[in-house]
């Protein structure tokens, strides 16, 4: 390929992926395979990796992120952004309406809208082009957020046709898919990591997050619902939220009720009625409705207050509440010995589900509630997952009840429980002893993202442990086939699963290994960021704690907890008998040749050359990731020339279209 071939080979492939996301995130109609969709991204970036000069600031390549940001610049909003007067109930909504014809007349028709609960963002656009995303700010300038906003997929980098003005800004809500939320939470469990919260907040810290690729692995999602322009081509809002989905943005849909035109008060509260309920079974969270004048001419009429639009409301929902009777406490002891404690609930039906427990966190949050046995109390489904008390009933306490005394031994192995100071949680501290804690270390080890050995799963860890087979993950390795063959229940064909499963392991990077450990606060991100820097188990073994800290993302207290882990017999025990059965306790050079610029490029050295010697040169072309190939051909992606170059090598190259460049060239490629 020659480089106007190149450069169109880039511009059709950004078109092609750009549509395939588009049917992905915002039609959620793909018509291709995911497997066929990242062939095609791949093709991209390494043609993008071998043309930087074509690659655009809104090609499909940035949705992986990769970015780094500083900080966030601050930017001044053109259109400010205000937020909106809140209502609870039908009287309130009526008040906004008789408002409403006092200024303009009863002439008015509305639009119903989802209040979606997350993060508002302006993005601007120029040229049918993705410019700049700002979050809200104080309404008058915001953050610069735009690398990270430019990884979520269903917010288009480059428009479809369509007859937008040149320069404009779309106004919506980032959110946290609850499902990707969820999943998210799991992850972190496995990992020892504290959970997040509930789905908002997270949303709102992962956008000012630095690395623009922990952002796209988040997986965040945008509606938008605002259109502001100085060439503002519409008539009303309803108008431009159809038209906006149609050049390519994520707007809700007539058809699926997310949007109406509503004449008066009572389908306004028909809308809201119907979302109450139906709330919960989207898959992100709304707290209400927005209800908006339509007209932009009668909008511009009503103007602002101080702080609001006079044209429009939200109607908050209440969350709902259910009442019931806390029938006991128990402790669950996590893979790390943190203690949670679960309040056993009567079960009661609460926003579509039926209740049975609800979370109380930890020793603190039982004191501040005073919540004892068998005492009635409230329970809310909020912005967390898992439903909480939120009261006591006091009215209906039973005299003899007293204060919960919070376990002091550890429910599992009887062990002393200990608190840290400044932790929230209980630790059981007998790590090695406590059989939820030992189980749940082998699980996590075994598990996808971390060593990902076939053939194992839950049942089957529970069963080795049961049967004496595993008392920790090192012992995995001292299985056999005769073991395993020995438990009732295996077949040949399970017992040999499992060796090839484990036998495989051993190729799995150090990064993996590391995270598998299951070393508190060590997830898979900073696992990576462990073995980059550190390169091997000894170097991090014999890390202090301000060397530990030197390494990006390592702060004092995953340092502290590191330090802990291998200040321990048993631990440092472990690692050895992992690395004499061969597990990858070295990034290896393989992996560093991924990194490298010329990784995935095939060079054909032709010539005499004034700064290196052929052999020279090849070396370097090899220790930078590239490929000598002997001879020229289509798969040729560059010739090194040197005086005296061959007039036939000179000739196939152009025929095929390969580049040709001299050893200047060459040597920035690689510096
Ligand atoms: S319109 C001037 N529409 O709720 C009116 N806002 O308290 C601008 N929100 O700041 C807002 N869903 O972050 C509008 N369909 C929707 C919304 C919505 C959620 C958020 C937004 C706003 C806040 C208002």
């Amino acid at each position: 390929m020659n480089k106007a071939e190149v450069q169109s080979k880039i511009e059709q492939l950004s078109k092609e992926l750009e549509e395939h996301n588009y049917n992905y995130y915002v039609l959620s109609q793909p018509i291709i395979s995911d497997y066929e969709f990242d062939m095609l991204l791949k093709e991209l970036q390494q043609l993008e990796q071998q043309f930087p000069e074509f690659a655009t600031a809104n090609s499909p390549t940035k949705r992986v992120g990769g970015d780094i940001t500083k900080t966030f610049p601050t930017v001044l909003h053109k259109y400010p952004m205000l937020s909106l007067s809140n209502s609870y109930s039908q009287e309130e909504i009526t008040d906004f309406e008789k408002r409403v014809h006092k200024l303009i007349g009863s002439d008015v028709g509305y639009v119903c809208e989802l209040k979606y609960d997350g993060v508002a963002i302006g993005i601007r656009y120029k040229n049918g082009e993705l410019a700049m995303a700002v979050t809200r700010g104080d309404g008058e300038k915001g953050e610069n957020i735009t690398a990270n906003v430019k990884t979520i997929r269903s917010i288009p980098l480059k428009l479809k046709e369509g007859d937008y003005p040149e320069e404009f800004e779309i106004r919506g809500e980032i959110f946290f898919p609850l499902d990707k939320f969820q999943s998210l939470n799991e992850e972190r469990e496995k990992a020892g990591e504290p959970l997040f919260a509930n789905p908002r907040n997270t949303a709102s810290g992962t956008l000012k997050m630095l690395d623009s690729k922990v952002v796209a692995g988040r997986k965040l999602d945008c509606y938008l619902y605002g259109f502001y322009s100085d060439e503002n081509q519409f008539k009303d809002h309803f108008e431009s939220i159809v038209k906006t989905g149609k050049w390519g943005f994520k707007s809700p849909l007539p058809e699926k009720k997310m949007i109406a035109l509503c004449s008066n008060i009572d389908e306004v509260m028909d809308f809201i009625g119907y979302w109450d309920n139906e709330r919960h079974n989207l898959n992100f969270e709304i707290d209400g409705v927005v209800i908006k004048v339509n007209s932009y001419k009668q909008q511009k009429q009503l103007g602002f207050t101080s702080k609001f639009p006079r044209w429009a409301i939200a109607y908050k929902f209440k969350s709902e509440q259910a009442v019931t009777v806390l029938n006991s406490i128990s402790y669950q002891v996590g893979r790390t010995g943190a203690i949670t404690p679960v309040a056993n609930l009567k079960p009661v039906l609460l926003a579509g589900t039926t209740v049975k427990r609800a979370s109380l966190h930890n020793a603190d949050q039982i004191a501040k509630l005073d919540v004892r046995i068998g005492d009635t109390v409230f329970v809310e489904k909020g912005g967390e997952i898992i439903p909480k008390i939120i009261e006591v009933n006091l009215e209906f306490r039973v005299h003899s009840s007293e204060p919960i005394s919070y376990v002091k031994e550890c429910p599992e192995c009887d062990t002393e429980l200990i608190r840290k100071e400044g932790e929230a949680n209980h630790y059981c501290p007998n790590e090695v002893g406590c059989p939820p804690q030992i189980k749940g270390k082998m699980e996590h080890f075994i598990s996808r993202r971390a060593m990902n050995i076939d053939g194992i799963g839950q049942e089957t860890i529970e069963l080795l442990y049961q049967k004496g087979l595993a008392k920790n993950i090192g012992d995995l390795y001292d299985l056999t086939f005769e073991k395993l063959f020995d438990l009732e229940s295996f077949k040949e064909k399970k017992a040999q699963n499992i060796l090839n499963g484990l036998e495989a392991s051993k190729q799995i990077p150090f990064e993996n290994v590391l995270f598998a450990l299951g070393i508190r606060y060590v997830g898979e991100t900073v696992a990576k960021k462990l073995a980059k820097h550190f390169k091997t188990i000894d170097n991090l073994m014999s890390a202090s704690f301000e060397e530990l800290i030197e390494a990006e993302e390592i702060g004092d207290k995953i340092a502290e907890s590191i330090l802990d882990y291998l200040d321990k017999e048993e631990n440092r025990v472990l690692i050895e008998k992992l690395k004499s059965v061969g597990l990858q306790f070295e990034t290896r050079h393989v992996e560093v040749l991924h990194a490298t610029p010329l990784w995935g490029l095939n060079f054909v050295v032709s010539g005499v050359f004034s700064k290196f010697s052929r052999d020279e040169l090849k070396a370097e072309i090899e220790k930078h990731g590239g490929k000598n190939v002997g001879s020229i051909s289509g798969k040729t992606s560059y010739i090194i020339a040197g005086e005296n170059m061959g007039p036939s090598k000179k000739e196939k190259a152009e025929k095929l279209g390969v580049d040709i460049i001299d050893e200047d060239e060459f040597i920035k490629m690689i510096s």
